[in-house]
């Protein structure tokens, strides 16, 4: 069972500048939370309550005045700032000491999952034993990401990041679940011809073990965007649509931890007074 994730907040948001000059992107907001929220969400969803979020150097201050150490909403959170954004498996290396001898599940800072199985996916997905399992999920633009061929079975055939021309519409999405090996074979990566250690090389190491195992989201799931500033536009439509719609929040970490008693009525009213007079604590006073 895996009970502990990693949130990979680093980087500096480049193509959404200005934007991300002054505040990292997992802060900005979709529509009406910050970005984080929403991986944060997630990693919930799934059961798990021991939290490491990775960010860059010289922005702990701002993650922390808004997530403080989790017990708001049921989770523990420790926080360790990156030097500079050297690739993914970093997370692993800066991790270690964090993940010891456990499994551990990563989410990238920027990803957004929503769909009605999601939460029995991700609750099978915290099960694994060994060995690493990556979601896939088909996009139009595959050429963007890292991608899955999968054989006829819908077993992984093989796995390349940003193929030019890619056989496969499957791409890997941000989440990851890893046995506590990650920690070595992070360890052995070769930076690449970008000065990078990639992901796509580490769950290579798994692969070659025969040890890399793949789910699909299902066609009734959302994975989107929010690499440029069209997608989180697009991506705050989305959620503003449905939350607009029907009267729940999307990511609302207190009403996840309520559900899951993680926390107590008192808790949700400290939670209202963190945030003060805002529609945000108006959803928090219905619950
Ligand atoms: C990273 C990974 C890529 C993955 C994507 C998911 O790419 O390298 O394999 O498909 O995240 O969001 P990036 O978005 O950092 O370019």
């Amino acid at each position: 069972m895996i009970k502990k994730g990693i949130i990979l907040a680093g980087g500096y948001g480049t193509r959404m500048s200005p934007l991300t000059k002054a505040v990292n992107k997992q802060l900005l907001p979709i529509y009406d939370k910050p970005l984080i929220y929403y991986p944060l969400s997630i990693l919930m969803l799934a059961g798990i309550r021991e939290i490491l979020i990775i960010v860059n150097k010289g922005q702990l201050i701002q993650f922390r005045k808004l997530l403080q150490d989790g017990k708001r909403f049921g989770v523990k959170i420790t926080y360790i700032e990156q030097k500079k954004p050297v690739g993914l498996p970093d997370a692993f290396i800066l991790g270690e000491k964090f993940i010891g001898r456990d499994k551990v599940a990563l989410i990238l800072g920027d990803n957004f999952f929503y769909g009605q199985s999601l939460t029995s996916k991700l609750k099978k997905c915290i099960q694994l034993n060994t060995g690493c399992k990556i979601l896939v999920h088909p996009v139009k633009r595959p050429e963007l990401y890292g991608v899955a061929e999968m054989n006829n079975r819908n077993k992984i055939k093989s796995i390349k990041e940003k193929p030019k021309k890619s056989k496969s519409n499957f791409a890997i999405t941000g989440l990851y679940f890893f046995d506590n090996k990650v920690i070595d074979y992070s360890k052995s990566l070769k930076p690449s011809k970008r000065g990078e250690l990639e992901i796509i090389d580490l769950l290579n190491k798994y692969k070659k073990k025969n040890k890399l195992k793949s789910e699909f989201l299902g066609r009734g799931a959302a994975w989107l965007d929010t690499g440029s500033i069209e997608d989180f536009y697009n991506t705050s439509s989305f959620v503003s649509a449905l939350e607009n719609r029907q009267g729940l929040k999307i990511a609302c970490l207190e009403e996840i931890a309520f559900k899951y008693n993680w926390i107590d009525k008192k808790d949700i009213k400290e939670s209202i007074n963190f945030y003060g007079s805002c529609v945000y604590s108006n959803y928090l006073k219905k619950l």
